[in-house]
């Protein structure tokens, strides 16, 4: 796993727009008075949805005023998850997994395609702006190995040429069909069904 990357270019402000704000009001709302700091990672998460999926230090001390918490507190749980981007990142942002069963069913050849296609460094934006790609950890999705994600959608049972395939698709505008690359229908079994087959109930 690689270390968190923190933007050395920072923007000076950060506030959050209207909608954002009435949120924030709403999560903190579910906690019991006193408990407001409980709703640090949701409010993390609306700023980096505001700010371009990824989350500046000055939102992070926006943050810790609104719920009334040091800085460090807030700064510790941004650092701590991978999910929280500290950089700015493509406006496709490939999350390709790399523990092990995506990685014996060939993850790394989707790290490849992404360095030759996107950018020869995770993290670091590819010439036309357009996409970043990095390695995280399982995705949940280990069923269908090898799979990346991106943006919020889950493209599984990938090899390298259906991902150079997504990449041409979203380098010429449109936009690739999420889901399983073999035909699958979610995770069921690769050839057919072989189980509870005499089961009306089943
Ligand atoms: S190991 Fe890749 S989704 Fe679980």
């Amino acid at each position: 796993m690689s270390m968190k990357k923190i933007s050395k270019e920072q923007p000076n402000t950060f506030e959050f727009n209207k909608k954002n704000l009435e949120t924030a009001k709403k999560v903190i709302s579910n906690y019991p008075e006193d408990r407001q700091q409980s709703a640090v990672m949701s409010l993390l998460y609306l700023a980096q949805r505001q700010n371009d999926n990824w989350i500046p230090l000055v939102a992070m001390k926006y943050i810790a005023k609104f719920l009334d918490m040091p800085y460090i507190k807030v700064y510790e749980v941004a650092t701590f998850y991978t999910m929280y981007n500290l950089a700015p990142v493509g406006k496709y942002f490939f999350q390709v997994c790399t523990t092990t069963p995506c990685m014996i069913r060939g993850a790394y050849k989707l790290v490849d395609v992404c360095k030759k296609k996107i950018s020869e460094n995770e993290s670091q934006i590819s010439k036309d702006g357009k996409s970043s790609w990095m390695e995280v950890e399982c995705l949940g999705a280990c069923v269908n190995a090898p799979m990346l994600q991106i943006n919020d959608d889950y493209f599984e049972d990938l090899d390298s040429e259906k991902l150079e395939k997504i990449i041409d698709k979203i380098n010429k505008n449109e936009t690739p069909k999420p889901g399983s690359y073999r035909g699958r229908t979610n995770s069921e079994p690769e050839n057919t069904r072989k189980t509870l087959l005499g089961n009306k109930n089943a």
